[in-house]
């Protein structure tokens, strides 16, 4: 059936009405428009009209350049996605590349292969798309133009600008503005995060309908009215180019929206150069947006060669201990980071099988206020009470690693002169992991030009995007692999750079220590439809003293223990902390076994059922093991579900632990009534989940030996 939305545009298409629009353009795609009377398609194909589908046809993506500027499209079982939407760029030094483009050439192609991730969610990776790169120049000189190099997978569609040269390869270009739309309904329902605000994505995100925002990060994760698809607009493989933040023009009329760098210029290339996917997945049911790789799909294999020293793991460390206050980063009495505290972590990493130690305030720099003074950083000093050179030989006997920490406050130059020194020496004192940090406003990382000046940078604009890589590239060198905070969102790059293992880039755990709010017990089922889509996410789970700071204090978990064990399986990350006191797990062996147990590197993983922001289930297999594992969390309100085991390998029986919340459990009253029970169970099974209210459940499933 085609809805009304799609049929306007039809209509607008058959009646020559999309020129006479196109002369206001911020009306070309988008603008308020009647009541469709008549339904009816596009001509298959005409003149200056490009298309692919997606290998089930489901998706169609239209590209119409037969009107003034190219506007391209996106339907789905015939039901419009994207409505007619703008391309093109302006620069600072030339005529925009958005008029007067007529197709020129069209080239297809189709392409199904599998590829293997060296670690991931999923050791196998199918990619199966039809491809079509047409080529846009203009008609009064066609030396000037891009080609558009579509993608559409059966789970949604990329495109990106491949811009030429113009016949000067050494042409430096300014852009000053991308003018990619993605136009939708104005009556969609929107799950978002600002893209404004001094914070670096970590906010609680909020469903309002679409016009609520003015401005959103990626993942955008939209519905289309009366029960429609889900969609969520993203971006893959952002390199040399600035992070994308979606800016509401009207309701429904959405445009990219570059981050400047200090001048104001968006983007700055030189000769031809190729853009970041824009892409737009679209699924029936919301965990379709779950259970589609096009993102790692889009980006370019693995550049590292060998990275099979890019280790997934588990890790404990000095850090929640600062955040409840019961240490600190700086010196003095309750200096976390000394020799004896960090000994103490590692002989609980060691006896407890996990694989690294995060020790933060181990370097000198925190003293004093650290937020701002990020000039003050040594990255290879040590504070006096943290004997490097023996704490990592303790660490080495012990089969456990320390892992880095560099916490920049956002001085990208202190931090980019002294990095090679750095790694140099994690490297050989046997570390295997950093953690980096980019505490700082927005808009407030600071580079020092070479003529001394301080210019602020943005956290997603090209300068920071391409420190990112810098960052990856020297940490290789020493087979360290990369846990970024504070960080440019993820694109997909961890399948260029494998050793970029995870990052934050969302609110993490920390909020509940000091949030004012914390974070909504809603949060995690959010996350798994919205952030997550993008890659995974070093959250930080597994507080068992739900209230640190007392239980009058607001900053708490909101949620119950048994949903603090389900987040190691519903948010995908290759490292995950163990992230309480060591204390807190002694008290709780019962419970503690699961994270112990849990692992970090998957040979599958499926979203099973879910609706954003209420709950989510997931189940995983272990890579190294015929096990799975299954996770599965909701809000603030009790359900019941219902699960057919039908991943579980036919044929075998499995003895299926179950750690989920006690009958009388919520997250406000009895966060810590729990219950753990085993059952034999089957492929034929179903099992039924009860979740509290911001309750949860954790699952192992053992094969039982024949
Ligand atoms: C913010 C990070 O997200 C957190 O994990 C870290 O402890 C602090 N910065 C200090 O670096
Ligand atoms: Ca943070």
């Amino acid at each position: 059936m085609i809805n009304r939305f799609n049929g306007l545009i039809a209509v607008l298409c058959c009646a020559g009405l999309v020129s006479a629009c196109l002369s206001d353009p911020d009306s070309a795609d988008g603008g308020v428009m009647p009541e469709p009377e008549v339904v009816s398609e596009p001509p298959a194909s005409v003149s200056g009209m490009a298309r692919v589908s997606s290998p089930d046809g489901a998706l169609e993506f239209m590209l119409d350049a037969s009107s003034s500027a190219p506007l391209w499209s996106l339907t789905y079982d015939g039901q419009t996605v994207i409505a007619p939407s703008a391309l093109g760029f302006r620069f600072a030094d030339e005529a925009a590349l958005e008029r007067g483009l007529s197709v020129t050439a069209t080239r297809e192609a189709s392409h199904d292969s599998e590829w293997e991730q060296p670690w991931g969610e999923r050791r196998f990776v199918r990619d199966h798309h039809n491809e079509i790169v047409i080529s846009l120049r203009e008609t009064s000189n066609d030396q000037r133009g891009f080609d558009l190099r579509v993608r559409a997978f059966d789970t949604g569609i990329g495109f990106r600008y491949e811009v030429t040269d113009g016949g000067n390869r050494d042409q430096t270009r300014r852009i000053t503005e991308e003018l990619t739309r993605f136009v939708v309904s104005p009556k969609a329902n929107a799950w978002w995060i600002p893209g404004t605000g001094w914070n670096r994505y970590e906010y609680p995100y909020q469903k309002t309908h679409i016009d609520a925002f003015s401005d959103a990060h990626t993942p955008l994760t939209l519905q289309l009215p009366d029960d429609g698809p889900y969609i969520a607009i993203h971006e893959a493989a952002l390199i040399d180019y600035s992070g994308m933040v979606l800016k509401q023009r009207r309701p429904g009329v959405l445009q990219a929206d570059l981050a400047p760098a200090p001048d104001g210029t968006k983007v700055t290339r030189t000769g031809a150069f190729t853009t970041p996917w824009r892409t737009v997945q679209v699924a029936r049911d919301a965990v379709g947006l779950i259970n589609s790789d096009i993102i790692l799909n889009l980006n370019a294999p693995n550049t590292m060669g060998d990275v099979s020293w890019v280790k997934p793991g588990k890790y404990v460390g000095i850090w929640w201990e600062m955040h409840i206050n019961r240490s600190t980063w700086g010196s003095g009495e309750r200096h976390g980071a000394t020799n004896e505290n960090t000994r103490r972590y590692l002989d609980f990493a060691a006896e407890h099988g996990f694989d690294g130690v995060l020790v933060e305030g181990w370097n000198t720099g925190w003293d004093g206020d650290w937020f701002f003074n990020g000039a003050e950083f040594s990255f290879t000093q040590a504070h006096p009470n943290f004997d490097i050179e023996a704490l990592s030989a303790y660490a080495n006997e012990k089969g456990v690693a320390l892992i880095g920490h560099h916490e920049t406050s956002g001085h990208l130059t202190n931090y980019e002169t002294q990095m090679a020194d750095a790694f140099a020496l994690y490297g050989r004192l046997g570390y295997r992991h950093v953690k980096t940090g980019y505490v700082a406003d927005v808009a407030d990382l600071v580079r020092v030009d070479a003529a001394g000046i301080e210019r602020r940078e943005w956290h997603y604009g090209q300068y920071a995007v391409n420190h990112h890589i810098r960052v990856l590239e020297e940490a290789a060198k020493h087979r360290i692999a990369i846990n970024a905070h504070e960080p440019v969102k993820d694109t997909g790059l961890r399948r260029t750079y494998p050793n970029w293992l995870t990052r934050e880039g969302a609110r993490g755990q920390e909020f509940n220590a000091w949030g004012n709010p914390p974070n909504p017990a809603e949060h995690v089922a959010m996350l798994a439809f919205t952030r997550m889509l993008s890659g995974p996410m070093d959250y930080t789970p597994g507080i068992f003293d739900l209230m640190p700071n007392g239980p009058d204090d607001e900053n708490r978990v909101r949620g119950t223990i048994a949903a603090q064990l389900a987040h190691y399986v519903v948010l995908y990350s290759p490292l995950h902390m163990a992230a309480d006191l060591p204390e807190n797990y002694e008290a709780r062996p019962d419970l503690f076994q699961f994270i112990k147990d849990v692992p970090t590197d998957w040979d599958r993983s499926i979203a099973l059922d879910g609706a954003v922001g209420e709950y989510v289930v997931f189940a995983r297999k272990d890579r190294a093991s015929p096990d799975w594992y299954l996770g599965a969390v909701t809000d603030d309100r009790p359900r019941d579900l219902v699960v057919p085991l039908t991943f579980l390998e036919e044929g075998r029986n499995y003895t299926a632990t179950l750690y989920r919340d006690g009958e009388n459990a919520s997250w406000r009253a009895a966060p810590y009534e729990y219950a753990i029970e085993s059952r034999r169970v089957s492929a034929d099974d179903r099992i039924t989940l009860n979740l509290a209210s911001g309750g949860g459940v954790a699952i192992r499933f053992v094969v039982e030996k024949e």
